[in-house]
């Protein structure tokens, strides 16, 4: 089974990209699903159909579900939720309020990865395609494998203060014993399903952007995120390429700046391999245009296959106490190098081309203290 993963920010079309490759799964003969855990319901858009939290199918082998957070706070966590807004009643928010801070932070990415715990899990599908939410939220709690546990901790820390301080006005609101149950449970799934994100024969995540100087920002962003938490981005996919070229002068001015930027995407992400998708004239929606896109983008590759296996990008190590990232540059000659940090990124100049790494929060700050490259690796040592 595989699961994929498409990140990015919003806009640069995540729910296109996913909706494509899933098309062109099922249509290899493959059974899939495609989730969105987006409160942006753009995938029933795409796909042109009605959906719901239950998977339908939308074609042959082809599955597809929206995850309605809210609706699945009101429906299966309402115990919960109505246990942290009468806690936080307690502490003297109005009733209003207390509703709104109940829905603690996290937790509708929790519901989402449990959905996706539960998709894997069946065993029903050969693949699995996630259309995530824009970044942020996403990629901090599944960079977190104490997240996860934090939410116990949370309820443990305020059922002590509640017993010490209001228990008899808890118990009328709350059923203790089976929130008590539902967490431990919840932990282990989630457990489970980082398990299955961190096996890269599972699970790979894919970015995609736009040919902008933010978006690609934001991608670097992922991709360092991910190496960090030790996920693996198997592919970087391009979307809205204009043409090449214009008989039009405010075209050709767009056409220009977007050359620049597919360059600056090359270097910035190599060796990690990049696929490519036109801007079309009209609207990409229902799963034989999906399926057109899908083939230009993956163009002759397998999209449900890991589609790039060698070493990690980036890795972050802790060399005689001091930080060495370590890049993977294979089949790189390097005769000339220079290293820079500008605020949170790293600027690193190799022969006539720059790679640019937005820095983890811990390297920010830190100055660089050498570089040297052997078998293909980048070192660079960040001073304490
Ligand atoms: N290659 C493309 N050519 C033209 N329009 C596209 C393309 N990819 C996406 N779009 C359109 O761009 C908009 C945003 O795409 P969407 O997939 O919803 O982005 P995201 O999920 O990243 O927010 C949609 O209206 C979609 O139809
Ligand atoms: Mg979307």
């Amino acid at each position: 089974m595989r699961i994929i993963l498409y990140l990015g920010k919003g806009g640069v079309g995540k729910t296109t990209v996913s909706a494509a490759t899933a098309t062109a799964i099922a249509r290899s003969g493959k059974k899939v699903l495609i989730m969105s855990t987006d409160v942006a319901h753009s995938l029933a858009d795409a796909l042109g159909v009605e959906l719901t939290p239950k998977p339908i199918e939308v074609e042959k082998n082809l599955f597809a579900m929206e995850v309605n957070v809210l609706e699945e706070i009101r429906e299966n966590w309402g115990e919960l939720y109505s246990y942290f807004s009468s806690i936080l009643m307690s502490d003297g928010a109005n009733e209003v309020v207390a509703e709104e801070l109940a829905i603690v932070p996290g937790m509708e990415e929790m519901i989402s990865l449990r959905f996706i715990w539960k998709a894997a899990k069946s065993r029903n599908y050969d693949a699995i395609v996630v259309d995530a939410a824009p970044t942020g939220e996403t990629m901090r709690l599944l960079g977190m494998p104490e997240s996860y546990g934090w939410y116990s901790e949370k309820i443990g820390g305020w059922h002590s203060k509640a017993i010490g301080f209001a228990a008899p006005l808890l118990n009328r609101f709350m059923p203790k014993k089976n929130i008590f149950k539902l967490m431990p449970e919840v932990n282990e799934h989630m457990k489970e399903l980082h398990g299955m994100l961190q096996d890269t024969s599972i699970t790979t995540f894919r970015v995609v952007v736009n040919p902008e100087n933010m978006v690609i920002k934001e991608a670097l962003r992922v991709q360092t995120y991910l190496n960090l938490f030790g996920y693996k981005l198997d592919a970087v996919i391009i979307n809205k390429i204009l043409p090449q070229s214009s008989s039009d002068d405010y075209l050709n001015s767009l056409i220009a700046l977007q050359q620049k930027y597919l360059k600056v995407i090359d270097n910035c992400f190599y060796p990690i391999p990049i696929f490519r998708a036109s801007q079309v004239a009209h609207e990409v929606i229902k799963t034989d245009q999906l399926h057109d896109l899908s083939q230009e983008i993956f163009d002759g590759h397998n999209p449900s296959e890991v589609l790039y296996k060698d070493d990690k990008t980036q890795l972050l190590e802790k060399v005689d106490g001091k930080y060495v990232l370590r890049l993977h540059m294979p089949n790189v000659e390097i005769t000339k190098l220079n290293v820079n940090i500008k605020g949170d990124e790293l600027l690193v100049d190799i022969n006539n081309f720059r790679k640019s790494i937005v820095l983890p929060n811990i390297l920010v700050g830190r100055k660089t203290e050498g570089a040297d490259f052997e078998k293909g690796h980048l070192n660079i040592t960040f001073a304490n």
